[in-house]
C-alpha cells in the first residue's frame, strides 16, 4: 500500500470522528505487516478524560483483531474536518506506538492527499521508554 493510499484512508477516517467538544477531528490509517489497514478516529466524551485519540483507536482495533506487527500509520487532523496544517500525534499515542513498533516505524503526516511527509518513530519519540526497558 502506498503512502498516498494510506493518507486517503486517514482522511476518510477523519470524517467519522466524534468530536462534539473540541471540534478537532482526527483520522488515522494503520497498516499492519499482514497487509491490512485499520482506521481510527478520535472519540470524545462529555467527561473529557475518556477521550480516545484516532491513532490509539486504530491501534486498539488492530491489536484486538490479533495484529502485533505494524509497518506505518498515516494521520490527519483539523478543526471540523478542515485540514490546514500538519497534525502531529500526541505523546500518549507515540508511547502506544513504542509499545508495538520498531524505531523505524513510519509516521506519515499530511496536509492534503498530495502533500505528506514521513517521520520515523525514533524521530518523534527519541530516547523513549519501550518494552525492551522492562524485560527481566
Ligand atoms: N487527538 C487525537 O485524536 N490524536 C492526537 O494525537 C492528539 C489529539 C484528539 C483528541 C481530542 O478529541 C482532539 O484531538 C483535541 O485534542
Amino acid at each position: 500500500m502506498s503512502n498516498k493510499d494510506l493518507v486517503v484512508a486517514a482522511f476518510a477516517a477523519m470524517e467519522k470522528a466524534y468530536a462534539p467538544y473540541s471540534g478537532y477531528t482526527v483520522g488515522a490509517a494503520l497498516l499492519s505487516k499482514s497487509g491490512k489497514v485499520y482506521t481510527g478516529c478520535n472519540v470524545e466524551s462529555a467527561s473529557y478524560s475518556p477521550t480516545n485519540c484516532a491513532e490509539r483507536t486504530a491501534f486498539f482495533k488492530a491489536i484486538s483483531e490479533g495484529e502485533r506487527e505494524f509497518e506505518k500509520i498515516a494521520v490527519v487532523g483539523g478543526k471540523n474536518c478542515n485540514v490546514t496544517e500538519l497534525f502531529m500525534p500526541c505523546g500518549v499515542c507515540r508511547q502506544v506506538m513504542a509499545e508495538f513498533c520498531a524505531k523505524d516505524f513510519e509516521i506519515i503526516v499530511a496536509k492534503s492527499t498530495d502533500k505528506f511527509y514521513s517521520f520515523t518513530l525514533e524521530q518523534l519519540l527519541p530516547h523513549g521508554f519501550s518494552p525492551k526497558n522492562i524485560k527481566i
